[in-house]
Formats: C-alpha cells, structure tokens, sequence
C-alpha cells in the first residue's frame, strides 16, 4: 500500500509537469483527484489494512493527497498566467497612439469671426436678422421702389410678390434703426442669396454689414473706420482706395478698392491688370432712408458699409474659385 501511494505521488506529479493546457488539467483532476478517482480508490483500500498500520498509512495518503492537489493549483495558476501572457502578444505599447481627428472652423467661418472681432474691438456691437425677408426691408426702405433699376442688380429669390431671401445684409440697418434711436454703431454679419453660380458668385454667400448713426458723422469717420479695418484684416502697408460709386441707400457713395494682394499692384489676372481689387460697397445715408423711419435727417448722420466675406477669404488666403468654399472637400477645408 505504501509503495502504491509512492508510486502514485510520482506519476502524479511527472503528469501535472507535462500539462500545458487547461483541459488536460481537468482530465488529470477526474482521473487522480475526483470522487471517483486514483487517491479516492488508494483511500477505500485503507480499510484492508493492517489495522495497526492504519493510522501511519492514512495520514501519509494524506499528505500525498494534499501535495499533489497543491501542484495542480500551482499548475492551474502558470496555466492562467501564461494565457494571459498570450493574450498580450497583440498589444504593442510602443506604437504611437490613434488620434481623434479634430473638427475644425471653416474658412468663411474664422473670417466671418475675424472680421466681427475687428469691428467689436471698435466698439460695433452685433445683431442679426432673418435670411427671409420682405421686400420692404430688403428694397423699399432702402429707397430702392418697385421698377427701380438697382433691383435688376440683385438676382433675387421670391417666395411671393413681398416675400423673398434677402439679396443683403442692409435690410438690417432698417431693422436696426427702428429699434433704437441714436446714437447706434452695429454690425450685421449673414448670409445673403442671389441667382448667380460661376466662379466669383454662388448662390448663398455672406455679407457683414455695418453702420454709425449720430449727430455729425461725416464722411472721415467712414474713411477713418474701414481704414483701420482693412490696416488689421490684411497690412499696415495695404494701400487703399475710395472710388465713387452709386447705392440707392447711401449718398455719396464709395466702393472701397485695396491694392492686389496677388501681383501687389503690378497687374495680375485676379486684379484684371488694374492692380486694384474691390472689397466693399460704403456711404453715408441717404437722408431718404432716415425719412422712411423717422429718423431727423436735420439732426442725424451716418455711414453704412457691407463687405462679402467669400470674397474678402479668397484674397487672403489666395484662392480663385468661390466654389471651393462649398464643396465640403476636406483636403481644401483642412488647409485652414
Ligand atoms: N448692400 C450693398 C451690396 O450688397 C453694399 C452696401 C452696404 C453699400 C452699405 C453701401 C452701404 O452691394
């Protein structure tokens, strides 16, 4: 009997050492350590036995039980530790990390903010207004009647005979000033609509209007203001020109030219061989429109500007087509 015990220990212990995968452990548990096992069938023999050996043999089946079932534990446990192992061979921690790709502003957005902070920075504060509108505040209070030829100019969209997308931000001027009495000192950043689709003009694109209503505004105070914008949107050094023009809402009018950005003023393609590039439409109010909302045109001045920001974005930053702006292609939206 203790030579079987002997003989069993060892063999129990030669197999644990070969086991290298967890279903061969649980074979070799039911085969030695089970109910029904090698140690449980050593244990019932006990009762043939020489009684007066008994109490020797049954404690040494015993302790050769309890070691054996303390090697399969610590098999069990290399078995567990090594999967685990095994399963970190995929991991390779000194790769770089995947990157969230971040959103970013779009271009017409960040010029839009820019040319908003300048003109806040001056003390201009911001409102806006709806994108449908009617053609009260779009034409007729900006002096522009029915079958006047400036609406010819405007390319717009009807949803009825009164009601339309607005062609520009001025209709804010309107809105602004029935509101509030002077003194006032805005800007209205939008977006307007007109039909028109080439490479200058898309259908909807944004304006950033402005006005200063006070008591003796002259035409220096508009000079002096888009001076200082366009010295902070694009250079100190950017030399800048005030051409007449013509708005049925202002008189005088000004468009407002700086020098090309492109051939810096030498005549290139973009400035079509002036060395000029128009950026705005400006001039003081026409005392009609004060008229139309009961402003004094006695007592009052002011001065409104509207600039296209697409326009004011491709110069900066160099591009030729307005479409690009519009066609959600990331390789051009990620360069900004
Ligand atoms: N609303 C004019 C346009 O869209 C621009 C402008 C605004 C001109 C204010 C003068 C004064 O062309």
């Amino acid at each position: 009997m203790e030579d079987e015990l002997q003989r069993l220990r060892g063999e129990a212990l030669v197999r644990l050492d070969g086991i290298d995968q967890s279903g061969d452990l649980e074979e070799f548990r039911v085969e030695y350590l089970g109910r029904k096992g090698l140690f449980s069938g050593l244990m019932k023999q006990l009762g043939q036995a020489d009684p007066a050996e008994r109490p020797r043999l049954g404690q040494l089946a015993n302790s050769v039980k309890a070691e054996v079932e303390e090697a399969f534990a610590a098999r069990q446990q290399a078995l567990a530790d090594s999967a685990g192992r095994e399963s970190d061979k995929g991991l390779d921690i000194s790769l770089p990390g995947r990157t969230v790709p971040l959103g970013r502003l779009h271009p017409v957005t960040q010029i839009m903010d820019e040319v908003c902070g300048i003109f806040e920075g001056l003390g201009f504060a911001v409102a806006e207004g709806p994108d449908i509108e009617t053609d009260f505040y779009n034409f007729e209070a900006l002096n522009i009647p029915p079958h006047h030829p400036a609406r010819d100019m405007h390319d717009t969209f009807y949803f009825s005979e009164s009601v339309l997308l607005r062609t520009h931000t001025s209709p804010m001027q309107i809105r602004a000033m029935e509101n509030k009495k002077p003194p006032l000192r805005m800007i209205a950043p939008g977006k307007v609509y007109r039909c028109d689709s080439d490479i200058t003009h898309t259908p909807m694109f944004h304006q950033v209007e402005g006005f200063l209503v006070d008591e003796k505004v002259s035409f220096a105070d508009l000079k002096g203001i888009l001076s200082i914008f366009i010295a902070r949107m694009f250079d100190e050094k950017t030399p800048i020109r005030f051409r007449p023009s013509f708005f049925p809402f202002t008189e005088p009018s000004a468009e407002v030219d700086i020098g090309c950005v492109i051939c810096g003023g030498s005549g290139c393609r973009v400035c079509k061989h002036t060395g000029w590039l128009e950026i705005l439409g400006s001039g003081m109010i026409d005392p009609e429109v004060f008229k139309k909302i009961g402003y004094d045109p006695e007592l009052y001045t002011g001065f409104a500007f509207g600039l296209g920001i697409e326009r004011i974005a491709m110069l900066k930053y160099g591009i030729n087509d307005i479409r690009l702006y519009y066609e959600n292609d990331l390789r051009f939206l990620r360069q900004f």
